[in-house]
């Protein structure tokens, strides 16, 4: 069985990606083959476009962290000819071929069973930005009420961010989110955010060890000086998670104080090794309680032709909310 697939060729030292036609046959080990109808663009994926060697090591690779769709064969009987199922994190994208292919093939213990509430766009639209948004959210308000004070997100236009203002909003929690610049204020605003902090005022030249007292919580994506101050601004008692390194690895300028004299607390949230308990637990709430009427707003739906411009947008930081791939055939 021929099908269509984004590949990524390294070149000369260069990352190239093309359209090409591959055989199942082509495809990793794995005792589940699914026949994916829906994928999404997460950074990581646009990482793994551009040659990114801490993502993806062996080129030609097919990204695509994300996956949903139906089992197309399988010899194991838990899985179904025809059910719906989905995948996000462990190895896919990275080194196994992802969902930028109309075929995957993964090892079982891989796969999530498609909720009853939830169908497989839902699910993608989700994806992994939605999924590690909803571990970080499931981790902060496990300490942090609404009454206790504004919760801060940054990057808050991107995936993870976007998925966390809109959880918070509807769990009642007053958000506040740092944007690259004025043309994706509205959009955090119509999300439900009270207020938007351009990225570029977010600074504090005084590098002192804490500053005042203003997050009662903080849902990070970005690492590097934003995590900085955040944590450096967090009230007495107050948590931070973080998951991200768009803006670094490092969190600059940070020492104890703000641990051992307010009691702050920093959280990391990983999304990819995330045990199958909490993964079906979280997948649940996601599908009831926190699927809220705008869970499609600001989603861009686009073929495989169209991926890659996507991919660009992304790394040059123009893209606005989530991008869900479908495929046609
Ligand atoms: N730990 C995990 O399991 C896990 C899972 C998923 C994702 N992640 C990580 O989480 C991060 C966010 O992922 P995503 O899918 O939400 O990406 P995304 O959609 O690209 O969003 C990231 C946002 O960060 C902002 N940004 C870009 N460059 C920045 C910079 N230099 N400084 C500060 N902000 C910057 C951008 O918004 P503005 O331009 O509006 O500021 C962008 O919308 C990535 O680092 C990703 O690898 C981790």
């Amino acid at each position: 069985m021929d099908f269509k697939a984004i590949r990524i060729f390294e070149e000369e030292g260069k990352f190239i990606p093309k359209i090409v036609k591959r055989n199942i046959g082509d495809l990793p080990e794995g005792d589940v083959v699914i026949k994916v109808i829906y994928s999404s663009l997460n950074y990581k994926d646009a990482l793994s476009c551009s040659g990114n060697k801490g993502v993806t090591r062996n080129f030609p690779h097919t990204p695509g962290i994300d996956a949903a769709g139906t089992v197309y064969s399988s010899e194991n009987s838990d899985f179904k000819v025809g059910e719906e199922v989905f995948i996000t994190g462990y190895d896919l994208g990275m080194n196994t071929d992802g969902g930028f292919g109309e075929y995957i093939r993964v090892p079982s213990s891989w796969i999530i069973k498609k909720p009853k509430n939830l169908s497989l766009k839902e699910a993608m639209i989700y994806g992994t930005a939605g999924f590690t948004s909803a571990l970080s959210v499931y981790e902060l308000i496990s300490m942090i009420e609404p009454e206790d004070g504004p919760i801060l997100v940054t990057g808050a236009s991107g995936g993870v961010g976007s998925h966390a203002v809109k959880f918070l909003v509807k769990l009642g929690y007053e958000v506040v989110g740092v944007v690259g610049n004025e043309e994706k204020k509205d959009f955090l605003l119509s999300l439900g955010a009270r207020e938007t902090i351009i990225r570029n005022e977010f600074k504090d030249l005084s590098n002192r060890a804490m500053l005042k007292q203003t997050w009662a919580g903080v849902i990070d994506t970005v690492g590097g000086d934003p995590l900085s101050m955040a944590i450096r601004s967090l009230k007495y008692g107050g948590a931070a998670t973080t998951c991200g390194n768009v803006a670094g690895g490092e969190i600059p300028h940070m020492n104890v104080y703000p641990f051992i004299l307010r009691g702050v607390r920093l959280i990391g949230i990983d999304s990819v090794q995330c045990p199958k308990e909490k993964r079906e637990e979280v997948w649940n709430i996601l599908a009831d309680s926190w699927k809220g009427d705008q869970l499609e707003d600001g989603i861009q739906e686009v073929l495989l032709e169209e991926m890659l411009e996507k991919v660009q947008d992304m790394l040059n930081s123009k893209l606005i909310g989530r991008v869900i791939l479908k495929h046609s055939s």
